[in-house]
């Protein structure tokens, strides 16, 4: 673990009179795959929205490749390679597979600049081939999909531009065993192709399946920060809880 991608120094964030994130720390290393924990209300996806740009902090502030990030917006986050996957997934129901995956950023052919529609199916496929994603028809259109699916593709569709670093705020908390697996997988291929990701989860079975290490959070502040390899769930939970005081 060497070089830090992203560095949260000292972050804080209020609404009125709630603290909701209270001077936060920790660096994410490059090609890791960070768990960020805490139990409801604990400050995490106010923190994972500061560092995509949804909120500006209040105090501190959060370097990317070093640089210092300012007033930065999520379209300038997934313009320097930060794209995040939030719990509603924004897939349009009605449009099919490719064009959800190149939504608002259709590719576009001629003078005329028709949709290029030949050349989305194209790169839609080779995108969920390198994930290892399996869905038969790309032509469906994504409500036809399963809740699994539709992570894949709200996934699938991130990577698509090129992002060193993908958040995932709960991504498997809607979805049946099996679904969950597959978007473990497509987390443990995304990992093996170098992408670093924050995973917000309240599974622990997920947090241990996939993680390499952990921030965890309460009221706000970061409790600790673990190798997974060297805890266990019962401290996890323990820390989460306020059991274990830290
Ligand atoms: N937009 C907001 N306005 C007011 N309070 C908020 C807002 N977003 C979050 N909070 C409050 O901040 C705290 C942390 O929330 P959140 O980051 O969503 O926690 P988590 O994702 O860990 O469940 C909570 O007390 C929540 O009510
Ligand atoms: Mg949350």
């Amino acid at each position: 673990m060497q070089q830090p991608i992203l560095e949260v120094d000292g972050i804080t964030k209020r609404f009125g009179g709630v603290t909701a994130v209270d001077n936060v720390s920790f660096p994410v290393y490059r090609g890791e795959v960070l768990g960020l924990l805490g139990d409801n209300g604990a400050g995490k996806s106010t923190v994972i929205k500061m560092i995509c740009g949804v909120y500006q902090a209040d105090a501190g502030e959060i370097r990317f490749e070093g640089k210092k990030l300012e007033n930065h917006n999520p379209k300038q986050a997934r313009d320097i390679g930060i794209e995040t996957v939030f719990q509603d997934l924004a897939l349009v129901d009605p449009l099919d597979i490719p064009s959800n995956i190149f939504l608002g950023r259709e590719l576009r052919t001629g003078p005329f600049g028709f949709l290029n529609k030949k050349k989305m199916a194209e790169e839609s496929l080779k995108l969920l081939q390198r994930l290892k994603i399996n869905i038969p028809d790309l032509s469906s259109s994504v409500l036809s999909l399963s809740g699994g699916q539709r992570q894949a593709i709200a996934i699938a569709r991130n990577v698509y531009w090129n992002a060193k670093m993908v958040i995932m705020d709960e991504p498997t908390a809607a979805l049946g065993v099996r679904e969950r697996s597959n978007v473990l997988e497509i987390i443990r291929t995304l990992r093996e192709q170098g992408v670093t990701i924050i995973l917000i989860s309240h599974n622990m079975d997920d947090v241990f399946a996939v993680t390499d290490r952990m921030v965890i959070m309460r009221r706000g502040q970061k409790k600790a920060e673990l190798v997974t390899k060297e805890t266990t769930k019962e401290h996890v939970v323990g820390i989460i809880t306020g059991a274990i005081d830290y």
